[in-house]
């Protein structure tokens, strides 16, 4: 499709003339004008109920933003994504984590070659090793079964497979001892290892790249630390294993590809988590539970795929996204999860959000002239409620707000599951109805406390709610936000799927490492200059 700039597009400017209409409009009249607003404005699929009624929308504005998704081509779209055509542009890759939960019967072709049996040949693989380790089968060095799993990564490579494991420590194998380091600061490797022992631990490095300089200085340490206790190379083999697609420089490592477990440069980083970079999540929670996590996975996929936009979960969730940061201007979006299982997801989807849709040109390179991604974050509920909520309540920014939570919890006590999720509710009402300066008076509230306990709501916020977290729910909880990227990435026209961004400080930071460890001239700004100069002097 030829780029036509969004403002240019007859369907942006008609969202633009209807927000003039809406913008006065508070969700209390919303909620009056129509008593059954609540349920209207919901959906229920694949065991996901959604409830959008708190949002600063009518029926027309549904219509009006599923009229841009169509005319910005999002069919087309997620066809040419999930056919293998090559839609990161600038990398000139296909993207196709779905071809990692695909069925085994079905058919990927990318280049002529059907992916889908070289995924679930990795899968397999992984289940083999995955069963050895915790059936106590594989024998480190030594021939003690192994208890601990470092999984070294950063990125993609470590923060999918973080917020995996808290997510589902409920479904793990407890025997397991699992640690995850991904800074470069020493502090991290040093802390995740101080009570371990070599015999008994196995290290995953996992880099899709395996040149990333955090993984492969901590993966070093990490084989330091090994040798320092085994004394022997050949300890590697038993205590090593990566997760790459880069298999030269996993040899080079000193690591058998026969310990290796590959995927494809069709995985962006973000989008690995249920690749072979989940290695660490199979070990946890093994193969049976992995693959109901990946048919969760599937499930919102083909939702996606196949559903009507006005009842696509990942349409509606990525066009409200869409709405709010493109025509009231909101800067942020907090994601609350009321369980504290899911208290890494927030960070998550940093990565998965902000790497995707933190772009500044289109797909042809043209300067944007809207806004693009949002900057999202949070906490889990109810912590988040002691803290910033006061912002959000009574600040003067705009920050839609998605909240998730369960019906059940995990770990019935008491009633602590009640106060939990009557927090959700509450705070979701009194975000959007807030609390008027008559009602405060009818409380006989003192006049000069009034403007302050005032709260004028209208703050908009979506509720996500399922049965009880569960790999499955996990799966789909995941995919539902991998797909709601996609649909703002597609209405912005930008390149949801490379990372240029972070490339320029990598660069300027190698040529600092040196200069860092000599007294050569430096020709930097006379900021930095004077920084490294300091440096230098302290660590003589
Ligand atoms: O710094 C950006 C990035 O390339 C991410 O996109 C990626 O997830 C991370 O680095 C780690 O990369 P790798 O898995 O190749 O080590």
């Amino acid at each position: 499709m030829a780029e036509i700039l969004l403002r240019d597009m007859p369907e942006f400017q008609a969202l633009e003339a209807h927000f003039e209409t809406i913008e006065k409009t508070h969700l209390r009249e919303l909620f009056a004008d129509d008593p059954k607003r609540g349920e209207t404005f919901a959906l229920n699929a694949e065991g996901l109920y959604f409830d959008y009624s708190k949002n600063r929308i009518t029926a027309e504005t549904v219509k009006l933003l599923v009229a841009l998704a169509e005319a910005s081509g999002l069919k087309a779209k997620i066809e040419a994504m999930f056919t293998g055509e090559k839609i990161n542009i600038t990398e000139n890759r296909a993207v196709l984590h779905v071809a990692l939960r695909s069925a085994p019967n079905e058919v990927i072709n990318l280049d002529g070659v059907n992916q889908v049996p070289l995924v679930h040949e990795v899968l397999d693989a992984m289940s083999a090793f995955c069963n050895k380790i915790r059936s106590g089968e594989w024998k480190g060095f030594t021939g003690k079964p192994i208890k601990n799993i470092v999984n070294i990564g950063i990125g993609g490579s470590d923060l999918g497979p973080v917020m995996a494991y808290e997510a589902l420590k409920y479904y793990t194998q407890r025997d397991l001892n699992f640690r995850f380091v991904s800074n470069v600061d020493s502090t991290d490797f040093v802390e995740a290892t101080y009570d371990l022992n070599a015999e008994e631990t196995l290290f995953i490095v996992a880099s899709k790249t395996f040149t990333t300089l955090e993984t492969m200085t901590n993966a070093h340490s990490a084989r330091a630390w090994t040798l320092a206790e085994l004394k022997d190379e050949k300890s590697i083999a038993k205590h090593f294993v990566a997760l790459s697609t880069n298999a030269e420089a996993v040899t080079r490592f000193g690591i058998d590809t026969a310990n290796m477990f590959g995927f494809w440069d069709w995985v962006g980083g973000r989008y690995s988590m249920d690749s072979a970079i989940g290695l660490s999540t199979m070990l946890a929670i093994g193969p049976v539970q992995f693959k109901e996590m990946l048919a969760g996975f599937h499930a919102m996929d083909e939702h996606f795929r196949t559903t009507e936009f006005a009842k696509s979960l990942p349409v509606v969730l990525g066009m409200l996204t869409v709405w709010y940061n493109d025509f009231f201007n909101a800067q942020t979006v907090a994601v609350l999860p009321y369980e504290q299982y899911l208290k890494r997801f927030p960070a998550y989807l940093q990565q998965l959000t902000m790497e995707s849709n933190g772009k500044h040109v289109t797909l042809s390179g043209a300067q944007v002239t809207y806004e693009t991604g949002p900057i999202f974050w949070g906490e889990p509920g109810t912590n988040g409620q002691h803290s910033f909520y006061q912002l959000i309540h009574q600040g003067t920014k705009l920050i839609p707000c998605d909240f998730i939570g369960f019906f059940e919890t995990l770990n019935p006590l008491g009633d602590h599951h009640t106060f939990l999720m009557s927090n959700v509710f509450a705070q979701a009402e009194a975000l959007a109805f807030g609390k008027t300066a008559e009602e405060l008076e009818a409380e006989k509230v003192p006049e000069a406390l009034i403007p302050h306990k005032t709260f004028e709501g209208n703050r908009p916020s979506n509720i996500i709610l399922a049965d009880k977290l569960t790999p499955e729910v996990l799966g789909k909880l995941v995919a539902l936000y991998e797909h709601s990227v996609f649909v703002q990435g597609c209405v912005w026209q930008i390149d949801s799927f490379d990372q240029w961004g972070v490339e320029l400080g990598k660069v300027l930071a190698n040529r600092i490492i040196p200069e860092l460890k000599s007294d050569s001239e430096l020709k930097h700004d006379s900021s930095t200059n004077k920084l490294i100069a300091m440096y230098r002097e302290k660590n003589k």
